[in-house]
């Protein structure tokens, strides 16, 4: 992605810790994490109200509760969810209207003033730097593998080692399935490997990667394949899926606006699912954490930086040196 020049960072700016009013809370955030869709809104891609708090993802404690807030107490340490209006069931535009960071101030803060409702326990063994990983990336990979509703010995393909596509694996792997990892880099796939991969594939040595999946996969092909890369990958993608299996369309790091070409008759008789995935609710939060609780799962963070580097963690996500998730704290 091309991104405008910036020019220099703006001045931190000082301002009183807001006080919650009804049905509201008061975080105190320890740390971020970054996503792609930061790297977007940075470059100032993303419309809202300018100029605005950026970042997504926040994790910290409850300080301060508004009248009527039951479900939470002082101390309780939480993250917030990624859009703080969708609590339940299906994507609608009414429930995904508001975005942290992108339609109000997002988690570069040390206070964020928040919904009650948006805000979901962290799961105890988690670091914040750890639990800032699950809003965004977290979510995004819950939803994408629990749409084709796994199976133990289902065949999950994560394309490249970013933060979805970890969070994707040891999401599959705690679903007991059998996941294939493909990534530009042999040391990123060890990495992946150590996550509980249990086939690895270097896409750039090995392009035709939907090849060893159906190898891998007796000739059958994969349950469910999380797309990435969109123009580029979405037709291998297709190609590497089972009849009646799920490509779930999660990013464009192909190119957003670039069309993404696909074998079209492949996916009419293979009766391949393609289904849009964005982030997922309140709701998939908790199950996610829930989930992460019980099978003890860890969030790999290869990078962290202090909330005053953030450029340094921007550009090493654009030049996809990280793996898994970058960290931002928050002091
Ligand atoms: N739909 C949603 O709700 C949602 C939510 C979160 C993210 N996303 C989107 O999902 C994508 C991934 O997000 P992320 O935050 O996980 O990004 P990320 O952490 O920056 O992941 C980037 C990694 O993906 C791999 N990669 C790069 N280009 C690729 C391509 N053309 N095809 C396949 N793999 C490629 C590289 O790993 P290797 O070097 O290992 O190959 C790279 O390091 C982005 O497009 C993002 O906007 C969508």
């Amino acid at each position: 992605m091309v991104m405008p020049d910036a020019g220099a960072p703006p001045e931190p700016v000082v301002r009183d810790v807001p006080e919650p009013g009804p049905g509201q809370a008061v975080v105190r955030i320890r740390a971020s994490s970054l996503n792609y869709h930061d790297v977007v809104n940075l470059a100032g891609l993303i419309r809202g109200p300018w100029p605005r708090v950026p970042l997504s993802d926040g994790a910290g404690e409850v300080v301060a509760i508004g009248e009527g807030v039951r479900r939470l107490a002082v101390g309780d340490r939480v993250t917030a969810a990624f859009h703080p209006t969708w609590l339940q069931g299906p994507p609608t535009p009414a429930a995904k209207r508001s975005v942290l960071g992108d339609t109000c101030d997002g988690c570069l803060q040390q206070h964020l003033l928040v919904d009650a409702a948006a805000l979901v326990r962290t799961p105890d063994h988690l670091t914040d730097a750890e639990a800032a990983t699950i809003p965004c990336a977290g979510v995004t990979a819950w939803s994408a593998v629990r749409i084709a509703e796994p199976k133990p010995g289902d065949v999950v393909v994560a394309q490249g080692t970013g933060g979805v596509s970890l969070w994707a694996l040891q999401i599959a792997k705690a679903h007991g399935c059998v996941v294939v990892l493909t990534s530009s880099s042999d040391d990123k796939l060890e990495v992946g490997r150590a996550l509980g991969a249990d086939h690895v594939v270097n896409r750039s040595r090995t392009p035709e990667w939907h090849d060893v999946v159906r190898e891998v996969s007796g000739g059958k092909g994969a349950d469910l394949v999380v797309d990435v890369g969109g123009p580029g990958s979405l037709g291998r993608s297709v190609l590497a899926t089972r009849m009646g299996g799920t490509v779930a369309i999660v990013g464009g790091l192909g190119g957003y606006t670039t069309p993404a070409e696909i074998p079209v008759s492949v996916a009419m008789t293979q009766n391949i699912r393609l289904i849009g995935v964005t982030v997922g609710s309140v709701v998939d939060h908790t199950d996610l954490c829930r989930a992460v609780t019980a099978a003890g799962i860890r969030p790999h963070v290869s990078h962290t930086f202090g909330w005053d580097d953030l450029a340094a963690g921007v550009a090493l996500m654009e030049a996809h040196g990280h793996v898994g998730k970058i960290a931002i704290e928050v002091p």
